[in-house]
């Protein structure tokens, strides 16, 4: 039996289902039940059938399917692949904030330990921020962790006053704008297509701006057949996928996000086999929260 059918097989015996997010290898895509961007994968972790989920993504989403499902096992595949990101904020700045400000909506992007989700009063994803933050009565917005994707938001949402928090995402935050100019001057037809990570910089010369499901519909949708795609080099398999006559250009330094690439087919079958890696989260944790996470879910209806 070869590694993809002993996951098929094990996953009907032990009822599991897998959810990935676009950034994984393509033969993970391949095998999940259920493949999208972090706002897609935050919906569908909700009211899933199957007792046992595991995750292919970094720990931030395990953490948020456990904490929208308490009562189910969440395994990951590999425990060490994290977002850095998630971590670049803290309690100490937070409480400052709210100290300082009078009427401040903490907004916390979904790419955040479920400690500082605690702290929050309100998740988004790069799909849903601006439909959320517009949607709050608060005028003051203290946007952690991530500073340009606060900055994109900010920019669209001009009635509120933005705090920013230093956060970033290493692999967006890296792209280099002369590789993207460069990229432009081979492919002159091409547009540039680019995720609410990249820097203002990167922001300004695209055509498009949106999450990784953005990005993906919109280049499916145009009319155009030539694009240059500044985010994460997982995109490229759906894109490709789905649009064979299309072509997809990186920069010549490409975006590669280390720790979800560490998710590979042995470390799936291994979870399942064994039942390692099991997301746990303590019961207050675990309360504190799904608040923000549901008022998310709520508020992006
Ligand atoms: P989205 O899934 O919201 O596009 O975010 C990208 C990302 O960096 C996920 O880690
Ligand atoms: Fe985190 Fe960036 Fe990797 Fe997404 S691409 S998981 S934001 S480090």
């Amino acid at each position: 039996m070869t590694v993809v059918e002993e996951i098929q097989k094990l996953k009907q015996e032990k009822n599991a289902v897998i959810l990935a997010h676009y950034y994984v290898r393509p033969e993970i895509q391949d095998i999940a039940d259920y493949i999208g961007d972090s706002f897609y994968l935050s919906k569908v972790a909700v009211g899933l059938k199957e007792q046992t989920i595991v995750f292919c993504g970094v720990s931030f989403m395990g953490e948020s399917a456990k904490v929208l499902n308490p009562e189910k096992t969440v395994l990951m595949p590999d425990m060490h692949a994290d977002c850095a990101m998630a971590h670049m904020a803290d309690a100490k700045t937070i409480q400052k904030m709210r100290d300082t400000y009078e009427d401040l909506a903490v907004v916390c992007y979904i790419n955040s330990t479920a400690e500082l989700k605690t702290h929050s009063d309100v998740c988004v994803t790069s799909a849903n921020a601006v439909k959320i933050v517009k949607a709050l009565p608060n005028k003051n917005i203290f946007f952690i962790p991530d500073k340009n994707l606060a900055h994109f938001i900010a920019e669209q949402v001009p009635e509120k006053n933005f705090v920013y928090n230093e956060g970033y995402c290493p692999i967006h935050e890296h792209m280099q704008i002369e590789e993207i100019k460069a990229a432009k001057a081979l492919h002159p037809a091409a547009e540039v297509l680019a995720h609410p990570e990249c820097p203002k910089a990167v922001l300004a010369i695209s055509d498009y701006v949106g999450s990784t499901s953005g990005i993906i519909d919109y280049a499916t949708k145009s009319e155009k057949q030539e694009f240059i795609i500044c985010t994460e080099n997982g995109v490229r398999y759906k894109l490709e996928k789905d649009n064979p006559d299309k072509k997809f250009y990186f920069t010549e330094t490409e975006p590669v996000c280390t720790d979800m690439k560490l998710i590979t087919l042995e470390k799936v079958l291994h979870v399942l086999k064994t039942g390692e890696n099991e997301v746990h989260l303590s019961k207050e944790l675990r309360i504190d929260s799904r608040k923000p996470l549901e008022k998310m879910l709520e508020l992006a209806k």
